[in-house]
């Protein structure tokens, strides 16, 4: 009887357990595909594929043999930016539309909390003060938002169907536009998404051309008095031109759900500005079904030599 063939991965990752956290045991559910932990390796030439989220820097030094490297989240800076994977290696990164509406959720929080004074009411529920805030409507809001991959989109769709004044700055021409949002497309898109917005929510992914894009230049462009939604990567935020903007008023707090150092270090000086509201990383992440689905399908894609559905273009690094 012929025995099938079965293709090796490894797990990579400097922080978290993947294979329990994701569901990435396959077992007798897929026993075509196995994925082991570093110490479960015997033979390192047979890996042909990894699932990672935060590798180390020596992460793929012992697999000679390496053809893909998948990342468990939407991003794949680590994965492109990393020392040890050749060109030669495809890169992929689950694609999970429950992400980008968990990411939807927190933009839309975040923009509520602000605009409605979510943190006054609460500060007058504890002095037992009735005390109704003035508002406006939705569409006096200007919303900038950039980046239009899924996040993005997402992002835009439920800003836009709440009322909110969107402009999303992308690369091109989005194919499928959502009614009543406005798009800046080229190169200075960026720049003129924010242009007099009163809010600007980042999900770009993080390349050489959008590494510190929240910098100085694009703060003075925004309303005196915006708030910053964080939720791509901390290379994005110039952090010394951050806090000028904080200090002149330019920018009167902001959204911190990524930092340049994660965990961001107990001391580091953001925990205790009353300007900003901070999150562990959680605007969003994949789930633990998809990640393990996708991870099924892209090694099996690799044992059948398909193109691999889930690749990122390296050129645009997403
Ligand atoms: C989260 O940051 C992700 O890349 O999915």
């Amino acid at each position: 009887m012929a025995i099938a063939e079965t293709i090796h991965g490894v797990l990579l990752s400097e922080t978290m357990d993947l294979k329990s956290f994701y569901d990435l045991d396959f077992g007798d559910r897929a026993r075509d595909v196995r994925l082991l932990n570093p110490d479960e390796v015997q033979d390192p030439g047979a890996i042909r594929f990894a699932v990672c989220w935060l590798p180390g820097p020596d992460a793929f030094a012992p697999y000679p043999n390496m053809e893909m490297a998948m990342s468990v989240g939407a991003g794949v800076d680590a994965l492109l930016n990393h020392p040890g994977l050749g060109d030669d290696v495809a890169i992929c990164r689950v694609r999970d539309p429950h992400q980008a509406d968990l990411m939807a959720g927190y933009a839309v929080h975040e923009v509520l909390h602000v605009e409605r004074g979510f943190a006054q009411m609460q500060a007058d529920q504890d002095a037992a003060q009735w005390r109704p805030l003035p508002m406006r409507a939705p569409k006096e809001l200007k919303v900038a938002v950039l980046g239009h991959g899924t996040m993005g989109a997402a992002v835009a769709r439920a800003l836009a169907r709440l009322g909110f004044s969107v402009t999303v700055a992308c690369r091109r021409p989005p194919r499928d536009p959502e009614q009543g949002v406005t798009y800046t497309t080229g190169d200075g898109a960026v720049m003129q998404a924010v242009d007099g917005a009163k809010m600007v929510i980042n999900v770009l992914p993080l390349t050489p051309q959008t590494e510190n894009v929240l910098n100085k230049d694009l703060f003075e462009r925004l309303a005196t008095g915006a708030w910053l939604v964080q939720i791509g990567r901390g290379e994005h935020l110039h952090e010394e031109d951050f806090i000028a903007a904080l200090d002149s008023g330019q920018l009167s707090g902001a959204s911190l759900d990524v930092f340049r150092e994660e965990p961001l270090p107990a001391d580091h000086p953001f925990w205790q500005d009353r300007r900003l509201r901070i999150t562990p990383h959680i605007a969003s992440d994949s789930m633990p079904y998809i990640v393990s689905e996708q991870a099924l399908l892209s090694a099996r894609e690799l044992l059948a030599g398909q193109p691999l559905s889930l690749a990122v273009d390296p050129t645009q690094g997403y």
